[in-house]
């Protein structure tokens, strides 16, 4: 009989099918609604959200027009909100222009990486990494190029990433706290500029010549994902 789904979905799947069990099928699965236990997995919040943002998710459910639940395009108010946050906390000039809502880091990244990369380029991330980055990226047809982290400070090793650069490499994926480590890069930290008097300066020549038509995605926080064109 003919397989109903595609072969790359069935190698994914058999990729992910430990990951899977354990949502599915472990002790954490079966007893994660149980009172008194603290489910770190997922980062799920366990505190109640903030009044406000209850407040202002319900004052969004009632209608103000009669296209009120229409497809929504990215919204000019949004975008705007947006580039004047990146720009006050993280300091990067992102005009609204540039800023495409999607639902949540998940719908960016799987918008993002066939964009990037055509098959066969590469895309640079962190290791260990969150759950699904590997994967989407062979979903969208790159190939996936991992760097290692190394315990116990899971610092950014600059010469490791710049040794994972090739001509092929259309971005670098650096999110912040990273997921699974938790660990936290300052910005001056990852940034090749901010690096030059630390790390050897031919490691930062060769990084941005190679990684010339790259891109960095740096996250500033899980759930949100931006892309920091090279310069
Ligand atoms: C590093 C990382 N990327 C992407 C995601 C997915 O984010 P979202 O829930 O906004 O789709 C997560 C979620 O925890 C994450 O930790």
């Amino acid at each position: 009989m003919t397989e109903r789904i595609s072969r790359q979905m069935r190698a994914q799947l058999d990729e992910l099918a430990p990951l899977m069990r354990f949502f599915n099928e472990s002790a954490w699965s079966r007893r994660q609604r149980e009172d008194g236990i603290c489910d770190f997995v997922a980062g799920n919040p366990h505190e109640p959200p903030l009044p406000e943002l209850v407040d202002a998710l319900r004052s969004a459910t009632v209608p103000q027009s009669d296209t009120w639940f229409a497809y929504p395009m990215s919204e000019r108010d949004a975008r705007h909100t947006v580039s004047a946050a990146l720009r006050e906390r993280l300091g990067m000039e992102i005009p609204p222009g540039d800023v495409t809502m999607t639902t949540g880091a998940f719908g960016a990244f799987a918008a993002l990486f066939p964009v990037l990369a055509d098959p066969g380029d590469e895309i640079v991330y962190l290791s260990p990494p969150w759950f699904f980055y590997d994967s989407m990226i062979r979903m969208a047809g790159a190939t996936p190029v991992p760097v290692t982290l190394e315990p116990p400070r899971f610092d950014l090793d600059p010469d490791a990433i710049a040794a994972a650069l090739t001509e092929r490499t259309r971005a670098v994926l650096v999110n912040t706290p990273q997921n699974p480590t938790g660990r936290v890069y300052a910005s001056r930290r990852s940034s090749p500029r901010h690096r030059r008097g630390t790390a050897p300066r031919s490691t930062w020549s060769r990084t941005r010549r190679t990684a010339r038509s790259s891109t960095t995605i740096a996250g500033s926080s899980a759930r949100r994902a931006c892309i920091r064109a090279p310069s």
